[in-house]
């Protein structure tokens, strides 16, 4: 527990920061001058505004409905309050293309002030223009896909222990949390070189605070989870200066030679400018490593969760995927560890992934912040102003994916015809489309091909739902009854 002081300091410190907010939001409010060319809609109640009906739209899954209310009152762009600020909202190819490929310095990427108390201010999502793509550059010297090759067998290793700990052996599993730990794991051991360990143990239930600190509501009362998340940052961050630290050791006394498999924060160290200094800060280093870890755990998960609930519901997409993992596992000794070029042929498997992307997209809504006014759509957005893109309402639309709501993975095959620019926008597009995404594909075909080669399951609830807070969670985690196919064998790196 923290002394008292310090609790009592937090309280004082976060009245004093919602008077300063709501007085903020007052004069944002009240003191302008609205242009002619001013989007329809209403701004609500101050400071509340429409909040409260999107985040029950969300825990529904119905953000596309809540959406094209507004747009049937209002057209294709209109205004409401959102979280404190007046914002813009927007849908769309053509919005798509605006928001993904508009100047950083014109319209910034926009984070409540509460989160960079978490993820510190030196992340990703907070930077722009040149200090964004130097930071973005060193996360994907690592992050791009000739590098994370060599790292398929560590994946697989991670998958064949936690299907060892937490399925063999069982008969009903929470598919989700049990999904979660995986890439939690994954990202432990590929990007922070931990391996699994006391100090992993110690990790995993300060992040788990921190990412729901992330997605909670921002009030800094002691035992909130937002606190929570605040004081988990804190007890995290001389644990990652200490990793840092000894990585740092590590690469001067070994002096590794460049092939050597290292990891993100090694690799970040590994990396400096023309005249030899560190092209990342220590302070950069480990706020990237807290966006890195919460960027990628939630989102794969969720696109893992969905697959598993697919493949008990769809037989003919079930039967066609066993069917394409079956023959890569005939070409494999028993327990021989994945490689890349097994991945490079799990065609039909990445297809159904990002048909499940375009229907349940990990991520669904962006809110970027307007740094100056802006002309879109005849509309003049007024600088300081949110504007809030709901990105995929793209995949349900008629016009670009026909009968959007029948799960086809035909429309991803090579030759089908293909949807317009910024219109399948899973991964974002642009200068800020996720850096991770070939990391999140190789965890996925790498747990999908070891889960269907080992088991078959069911699912115990049939339609069992899922709130979105705002990543997809299901309400019982995925209950699955499982049967095993086979012994299993685990590789040699399996068992490190
Ligand atoms: C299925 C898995 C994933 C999905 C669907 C996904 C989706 C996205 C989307 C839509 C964005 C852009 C958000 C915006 O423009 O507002 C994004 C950004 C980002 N993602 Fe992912 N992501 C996934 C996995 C990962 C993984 C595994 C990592 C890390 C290894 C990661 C790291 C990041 C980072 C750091 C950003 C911010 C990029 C920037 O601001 O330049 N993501 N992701």
């Amino acid at each position: 527990m923290l002394p008292l002081t310090m609790e009592l300091e937090f309280f004082i410190t976060s009245w004093l920061l919602l008077l300063v907010f709501l007085f903020s939001t007052f004069l944002l409010f009240r003191g302008k001058k609205y242009p002619d060319r001013f989007p329809p809609g209403s701004l609500g109640l101050p400071v509340i505004g429409q909040s409260l009906s999107l985040l029950k739209a969300l825990k529904a899954d119905k953000v596309d409905k809540w959406f094209q209310e507004g747009i049937t009152k209002h057209g294709p762009i209109w205004k409401a309050s959102l979280f404190g600020y007046p914002t813009v909202v927007l849908h769309g190819p053509a919005a798509n293309k605006f928001i993904y490929t508009c100047d950083g310095n014109i319209l910034n990427n926009s984070q409540p002030p509460s989160l960079s108390r978490i993820f510190g201010s030196k992340n990703l999502s907070e930077l722009t223009g040149n200090d964004h793509k130097r930071v973005r550059a060193a996360l994907v010297s690592f992050l791009k896909l000739e590098v994370l090759k060599q790292y398929v067998t560590k994946v697989d290793a991670e998958i064949q222990h936690n299907l060892q700990t937490h399925w063999h052996g069982k008969q009903d599993v929470q598919a989700q949390p049990v999904i979660k730990t995986l890439t939690f794991n994954v990202i432990c051991s590929l990007l922070f070189g931990i391996e699994r360990g006391p100090r992993r143990d110690r990790l995993m239930p300060l992040f788990q605070d921190m990412i729901e600190g992330v997605l909670a509501i921002p009030v800094n009362f002691p035992f909130t989870k937002f606190n929570r998340g605040i004081v988990a940052r804190r007890k995290l961050l001389p644990m990652i200066i200490d990793l840092i630290h000894e990585k740092r050791e590590a690469l001067q006394e070994q002096k590794q030679e460049a092939n050597h498999q290292k990891d993100l924060i090694s690799s970040l160290l590994s990396i400096h400018d023309d005249d030899g200094s560190p092209t990342m800060s220590d302070e950069e280093i480990v706020d990237n490593i807290i966006v890195v870890m919460v960027a990628g755990y939630d989102t794969t998960s969720s696109l893992l969760t969905f697959l598993v609930k697919l493949l008990a519901n769809n037989e003919s997409v079930y039967s066609n995927v066993v069917r394409e993992q079956e023959e890569i596992s005939k070409s494999k000794a028993v327990g021989e560890a994945l490689t890349w070029e097994d991945l490079t042929k799990m065609k039909y498997l990445w297809r159904v992934a990002s048909e499940m992307l375009r229907i349940n997209p990990p991520i669904n809504l962006s809110f970027r912040r307007a740094t100056q006014d802006i002309e879109y759509g005849g509309y003049t957005i007024l600088k300081g102003w949110q504007v809030l893109l709901s990105q995929s309402m793209t995949h349900m639309n008629n016009d670009i994916f026909k009968d959007p709501t029948m799960f086809d993975p035909t429309r991803f095959e090579k030759h089908a015809p293909q949807p317009p620019p910024f219109s399948f926008v899973a991964f974002g597009a642009g200068p800020r489309m996720c850096p991770g995404i070939e990391l999140a594909k190789m965890e996925t075909l790498a747990m999908m091909h070891r889960l269907v080669t080992q088991f078959t399951w069911e699912l115990l609830k049939k339609d069992e739902s899922f709130k979105r807070n705002p990543m997809p969670n299901f309400d019982q985690g995925l209950l699955v009854r499982i049967k095993p196919i086979k012994a299993i064998f685990i590789s040699s790196q399996a068992s490190l």
